[in-house]
């Protein structure tokens, strides 16, 4: 297909798959930040002082807690990620690793603390604010796959340019070639493999650039020979200078990272430093 004639599919099909979108969204509580407006009146209420970034940090999180009712998900949770850093969360079930990727990825408000992303403290942004640091800060990819099933892969990727500047078809085909699927453009995501729907998510979240790529179990669902291939494409950002954090239950794919941090009952209950060095890129590492 033109890309001209892609396009025109692309606004015929935009306001059906908006809808699908929004559908999705609400599953994974993207266009609608919150649970947080319920807890409000827990934000902010100790005054923490606005956090004076480090350079080398893209990402502190500080006495950050998230409470449901009684449950504290997240408790007392202070946190720095440095740009180019590979950090894997792992924990028991329930420990709070999703929660804190939420808060992390602007789809959730802490009850109390600040979380600066790239100098913003994005625990006081409103919704709104929230939504358009994720469209431009954040590569997401979830173990559940909200994939738009009625576009093709290339079109899904074409979504998420759409929703952040331009679709362009060369560059979303370069993204999907990047994972393995060139020859697959034209497949609908029911038409692939668990494997390569995951790969087309990947190929989705990274096409905008983010500053910060968060995977919540990205391999969780794979077979070994997929596990392989999505993380060689880690590997490969890993050595372009991105910053990952990934959530995973496979102690395989934790020791991946530079470091592992273990939750436990919303703490952090342990650190482990992996042997894996930064890539050095021209002289520093970028985010
Ligand atoms: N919206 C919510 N309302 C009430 N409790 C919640 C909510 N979301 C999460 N929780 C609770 O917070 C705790 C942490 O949940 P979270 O999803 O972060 O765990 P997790 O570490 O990701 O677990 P898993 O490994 O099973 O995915 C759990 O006890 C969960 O039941
Ligand atoms: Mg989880």
């Amino acid at each position: 297909m033109k890309p001209l004639r892609m396009i025109e599919n692309m606004k015929e099909k935009k306001v059906r798959a908006e809808g699908d979108m929004s559908d999705a969204n609400n599953q994974t509580g993207i266009n609608k930040p919150d649970n947080a407006n319920k807890d409000d009146n827990l934000m902010n209420s100790k005054n923490i002082p606005e956090q004076e970034m480090k350079s080398d940090h893209i990402l502190t999180l500080t006495e950050v807690s998230k409470i449901y009712g009684e449950l504290k998900a997240l408790d007392n949770i202070n946190l720095s990620v440095e740009k180019g850093e590979w950090l894997a969360i792992m924990g028991p079930s329930g420990s709070g690793k999703t929660t804190m990727m939420n808060i992390i990825g602007c789809m959730d408000r802490p009850s109390m603390g600040s979380v600066v992303l790239e100098g913003t403290n994005i625990a006081k942004l409103q919704p709104k604010d929230l939504t358009e640091i994720r469209r431009d800060k954040i590569g997401l990819i979830f173990q559940q796959f909200h994939l738009v099933n009625y576009l093709t892969a290339v079109e899904n990727v074409m979504m998420a340019q759409y929703y952040h500047s331009m679709p362009d078809q060369e560059e979303a085909m370069e993204a999907l070639e990047s994972v393995g699927l060139g020859d697959r453009y034209k497949h609908l995501p029911n038409q692939l493999s668990g494997g390569e729907q995951q790969r087309l998510c990947i190929a989705r979240a990274l096409i905008n650039h983010p500053s910060i790529l968060l995977a919540d179990e990205p391999t969780g669902n794979l077979d070994e020979k997929n596990e392989f291939i999505v993380m060689d494409i880690f590997e490969k950002l890993h050595n372009t200078g991105s910053t990952i954090i990934v959530v995973t239950h496979d102690q395989e794919v934790g020791d991946e990272a530079e470091r592992i941090i273990t939750l436990d009952h919303g703490r952090i209950a342990g650190e482990v430093k992996n042997k894996r060095q930064r890539p050095v890129i021209k002289g520093k590492s970028r985010g």
